[in-house]
């Protein structure tokens, strides 16, 4: 059986404890731990831009032992030439594991159905699991867990960081609050499924307008760009709507007085997070941006242990 990671529930609960505990012990002996040694190559191709997540598989496929392929997909048939099945079939012949950051989810799963080694979601339109496994990281280093934890997503309720915090954070035992304008709202299957989840390992879901409600009390304060990859020209106002729900000091102070701040980045200062929160006391944004490393190191070796060729 091949293991792929394609949305954030393709974890159970215990498996993504291990990974995460798998890469706090990578983060402490860094270049401890080789599996990928032979070298074993992945592929990690972009349909997208990408800053963090290009430079942390390629340096953490190299600290694994591997040889990382990273490549933009405009210079190769991907998708375009040739199918994605047909591309998923004969990268699998190379390697030992696809890494893809795409548009549609369908385009991973029509990968992911063909190819014979695993295919892990760097970003899709509607999921960032990677992501959640850094930001989840960094929750359990501030605060020793995850479970029981409340953590506030306010912006953007309709793209993929909120969808992964649904998953992911229900996953974690975590009460999950996400906060949007009406239009901006999450897909409701997704928050039934998360609420599904949350029903099994403690955790909870709430989906409101109002970002005040969300943030009260909460431990994470959590937030994303107003515009995704790929919505810059989809001809909504993507400004005035979210304008209440900017994280700055004003909403932070309805918070937990020890409270984190997550924000996948890029970051649009200004924008969605003033740069007070962004550089200030409470702000946990560049070791969740170092922590992307240390836990696809840990997802990497975890889904080639478990799949079986
Ligand atoms: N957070 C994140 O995925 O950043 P990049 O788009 O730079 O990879
Ligand atoms: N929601 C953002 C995340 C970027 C890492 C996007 O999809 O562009």
């Amino acid at each position: 059986m091949i293991r792929h990671f394609l949305r954030d529930d393709d974890l159970t609960p215990a498996e993504q404890s291990a990974v995460l505990d798998l890469a706090a012990r990578m983060k402490a002996d860094r270049f401890g731990h080789q599996p990928l040694a032979g070298p074993r190559s992945v592929a990690v191709l972009f349909d997208k831009q990408s800053l963090r997540t290009r430079f942390s598989f390629d340096v953490g496929i190299a600290e694994l032992g591997g040889h990382p392929l990273v490549v933009d997909t405009q210079v190769t048939h991907f998708g375009r030439g040739e199918t994605l099945a047909d591309a998923g079939r004969v990268l699998s012949r190379y390697v030992a594991a696809i890494v893809l950051r795409t548009h549609g989810d369908d385009r991973i799963a029509e990968v992911a159905t063909h190819a014979t080694v695993p295919v892990v979601n760097a970003l899709t339109d509607t999921y960032h699991p990677c992501q959640l496994l850094a930001d989840l990281l960094t929750v359990r280093e501030r605060f020793g867990a995850t479970a029981g934890r409340t953590l506030a997503y306010v912006g953007d309720a309709a793209n993929n960081m909120a969808h992964s915090y649904l998953l992911g954070g229900a996953t974690a035992g975590m009460r999950v609050r996400i906060a949007g304008p009406v239009g901006f709202q999450p897909d409701p299957e997704v928050v039934a499924r998360a609420e599904k989840i949350a029903a099994g390992t403690g955790g909870s879901v709430r989906v409101v307008t109002d970002p005040v409600d969300a943030v009260r009390g909460a431990d994470v304060v959590a937030t994303d760009t107003w515009t995704s990859m790929g919505q810059e020209a989809d001809g909504l106002d993507r400004t005035t709507p979210f304008l209440p729900y900017q994280v700055n000091d004003a909403l932070l102070g309805h918070a937990a007085a020890d409270v984190i701040v997550l924000h996948c980045l890029p970051a649009h200062r200004g924008e969605e997070i003033t740069d007070e929160v962004l550089d200030g006391p409470h702000s946990a944004v560049f070791d969740q941006a170092e922590n992307r490393l240390h836990a696809q190191k840990a997802l990497l070796t975890f889904l080639l242990e478990a799949s079986t060729p």
